[in-house]
């Protein structure tokens, strides 16, 4: 008998390992089963996909979904819901929620909360404490841990280990990747007094300057050189940290966000005011100019959206009492093929970027490739679209972008999670059935 199949998608563009190429694909039980001519009347369900690209489903590994603890701006639904309508299938969750995400209890309680409610599949840091320092190692494989997070200096929420010597430990005990955010604590607070009476917004990357980020990332690549550890160094912001990071060692991977490759100092904050206002910075466009440089010249790994959404009357106070961060997990892949069609970068870069390098650097085997035996998560797009992002197409709780306003060309028009479509043309699809993760033991 013929082969059979849930579903069969025809005649898009399909971007393998080896380049695009025009192929149907076979899916069964949630895998690629099949990447080839497939005959007509061979799937349960099948899609005719003319004029469409099949991407390897996009792998976003920063967000902060907030739960539990600040229901208000997010929690796993919505949050998911907002993944699964721009294109993206996983995501990897930060650990300063209410409580901070430090032990096996914590994070159970946000696997648990996931499931039957998450529409894309999910992954969560384990946040590293001076306190928890010597018990990581045998947390890193609980069920649904993606990797260790280090706030090496304060943001939102209360975890900080800028200490050396529990730096130091960490680094020591086990061998998940560390994601950091690396800015220097001490500088930062020295540099408070610029703004803590009231200042215009546009003094944020004044006071988290470029010296802040680059004091942080020196110290971050010696203790990853001496330690051997997987590390990687959460969204870059400048030239100097790039130009450090050219010497990376091999064990180290970098993050740049869409934001931080889109909007620039002073137009930014001039426009949207302290909704431009994230840790670290926004800064002018001869930082921006050196991440995409960086970016051409190999040195960037993958991009993560840092999705850090408040409400509009949090976003709405006076500098400095607003919150740091934006929403980006809804606006990622429609910012990012924008630049792929301006030629800022391949679709390639994207693809690596996005997925195959993201999944390689977190231990996710079998994703992040549109390959035989491979999990059917797709990000498909229309590469021709051209559409105007708003704040009405946002399905995160706190209802806006900074994006809103922006003409992009590229769009993704189908999201499937498990050989399940979960988007389609901007609607949600069925009910939300996303996964834990099944990170690769370490
Ligand atoms: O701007 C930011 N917001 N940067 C961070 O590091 C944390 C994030 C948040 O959780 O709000």
């Amino acid at each position: 008998m013929a082969d059979r199949y849930d579903w069969v998608l025809r005649g898009a563009a399909v971007f393998t390992p080896k380049g695009l190429v025009s192929a149907d694909i076979g899916v069964s039980g949630g895998r690629i089963a099949k990447i080839g001519d497939i005959r007509p009347g061979s799937g349960a369900v099948e899609d005719n996909l003319a004029g469409l690209t099949v991407l390897p489903g996009v792998i976003d590994t920063q967000v902060h979904f907030r739960e539990p603890g600040a229901e208000h701006k997010e929690d796993l639904a919505t949050g998911t819901a907002a993944a699964a309508k721009g294109g993206v299938t996983a995501i990897c969750d930060m650990p300063n929620t209410k409580p901070n995400t430090t032990s096996p209890e914590t994070l159970a309680d946000k696997v648990a909360r996931g499931k039957g409610r998450a529409w894309v599949d999910f992954g969560f840091y384990m946040g590293a404490t001076a306190e928890n320092a010597e018990d990581l190692a045998a947390w890193e494989n609980l069920p649904g841990c993606c990797g260790i997070k280090v706030f090496m200096g304060s943001s939102t929420g209360t975890l900080l280990v800028d200490d050396q010597a529990a730096l130091e430990t960490i680094f020591a005990t086990g061998k998940r990747r560390i994601a950091v955010h690396a800015e220097d604590e001490t500088r930062l607070k020295a540099r408070y007094a610029l703004v803590a009476d009231g200042a215009p917004v546009s003094m944020h990357p004044v006071w988290r300057d470029e010296e802040a980020a680059t004091i942080a990332v020196s110290r971050l690549i010696d203790l990853a050189r001496r330690s051997g550890r997987a590390t990687h160094c959460l969204h870059v912001t400048s030239a100097a940290e790039m130009e450090l990071l050219r010497d990376r060692p091999a064990n180290m991977t970098v993050e740049v966000t869409p934001q931080h490759l889109t909007l620039a100092a002073p137009d930014a904050y001039d426009r949207l005011g302290t909704f431009a206002q994230m840790n670290p910075p926004i800064r002018d466009a001869r930082h921006r100019d050196a991440l995409w440089a960086a970016l051409r010249d190999g040195v960037v790994s993958c991009i993560g959206s840092d999705h850090a959404p408040h409400t509009r009357e949090e976003k709405a106070q006076p500098y400095p009492k607003s919150p740091s961060g934006m929403p980006g997990v809804q606006t990622y892949v429609p910012v990012m093929l924008d630049h792929v069609n301006a030629g800022r970068l391949g679709l390639s870069d994207f693809v690596r970027l996005s997925s195959s390098n993201p999944a390689e650097m977190f231990g996710m085997t079998g994703r992040g490739r549109i390959e035989e035996g491979y999990r059917a998560d797709f990000t498909i797009v229309d590469m021709g679209a051209e559409r105007t992002i708003s704040d009405d197409w946002i399905a995160s709780r706190c209802g806006w972008t900074p994006f809103h306003g922006t003409r992009v060309t590229g769009w993704p028009v189908i999201t499937a999670v498990g050989g399940r479509v979960v988007m389609r043309e901007d609607a949600l699809i069925g009910t939300p059935k996303g996964e834990p993760i099944a990170f690769d033991p370490v």
